[in-house]
């Protein structure tokens, strides 16, 4: 796997290339990470996978845990390399961001204000920021994200259709423990305790997920009882709400494709899960 640390040199890499399919990341990989990976390897005719690193200052708030962030450059590298990724983009700050950003992607207001975006202002507007940048740097034929995300891949989605950037965005499903604990970066932060105790946001996702398929159109009530249950269980919840599939806002039809999601604090650490129903 080369690694490239500059954008001359990765842009350089690059050209050498035809389709390219680049998965960003902030690093601390797990299986999450390493499923977009291979799947970025057998979609249709692509010549070199791409992965990137970096963890962007943009997108953490004030108080958030940018400092923190576990940074695991090593085991990361022989992460992709078993995974079979081609070229690995790991850019510094300085190369990121070299004077002050003073141009940012402004996302759709009424996408990215609401759930993560009412709990953490602005940071969308930072993610799209720097996939813009990354996707303007590298220049892949396609693009994979996680949908553990759900709102930041709808954001990028819209994001590269609004701009007309003539990059396939495809989105992966949720890779889980056996427990039903979504894979994230910042499971690592989470004593033995509180990793027994984390599947439960699942298990309440599940719940009200079985509810709706089973007919029960009373979100409110199905809301509230999985928020009730979190609490109990010494959770702080953010939200845990049914909403359109298509853009998060609350459901109005009765056929929509509809998802549920949550975000909960347990101990210090929040956690972001849903489900499409
Ligand atoms: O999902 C992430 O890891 C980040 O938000 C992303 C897409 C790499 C942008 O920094």
């Amino acid at each position: 796997m080369q690694i490239h640390t500059s954008l001359a040199a990765l842009r350089a890499a690059r050209a050498h290339a035809e389709r390219v399919a680049l998965v960003p990341t902030m690093g601390n990989l797990h299986d999450g990470h390493i499923a977009l990976m291979r799947a970025a390897r057998k979609h249709a005719n692509i010549g070199a996978v791409i992965a990137s690193i970096f963890v962007n200052r943009l997108q953490f708030g004030q108080g958030e845990d940018f400092d923190k962030y576990p940074r695991t450059f090593e085991a990361d590298c022989e992460k992709l390399i078993a995974a079979g990724v081609d070229l690995l983009f790991a850019p510094d700050e300085m190369q990121m961001y070299p004077q002050p950003q003073h141009y940012y992607v402004t996302p759709d207001p009424e996408l990215a204000s609401v759930l993560e975006g009412a709990f953490r202002p602005g940071h969308f507007q930072g993610v799209a920021t720097v996939v813009l940048k990354l996707l303007n740097i590298v220049q892949p034929d396609v693009a994979l994200f996680g949908k553990k995300d759900y709102q930041q891949f709808l954001v990028l989605k819209n994001m590269v259709r609004e701009l007309a950037l003539p990059i396939e965005v495809v989105a992966l499903d949720t890779i889980r423990a056996a427990d039903g604990l979504a894979q994230s970066s910042r499971n690592s932060y989470l004593s033995a305790t509180e990793r027994a105790e984390a599947p439960r946001l699942y298990r309440q996702l599940s719940t009200v997920v079985e509810a709706v398929r089973n007919g029960a159109r009373d979100f409110t009530r199905l809301e509230a009882a999985a928020l009730a249950e979190l609490e109990l269980h010494g959770w702080k919840p953010d939200y845990l709400t049914v909403r359109r599939r298509a853009d998060l806002q609350a459901p109005q039809q009765p056929d929509e494709p509809l998802v549920v999601l949550a975000a909960a604090r347990l101990g210090t650490t929040r956690l972001i899960d849903n489900i499409e129903i």
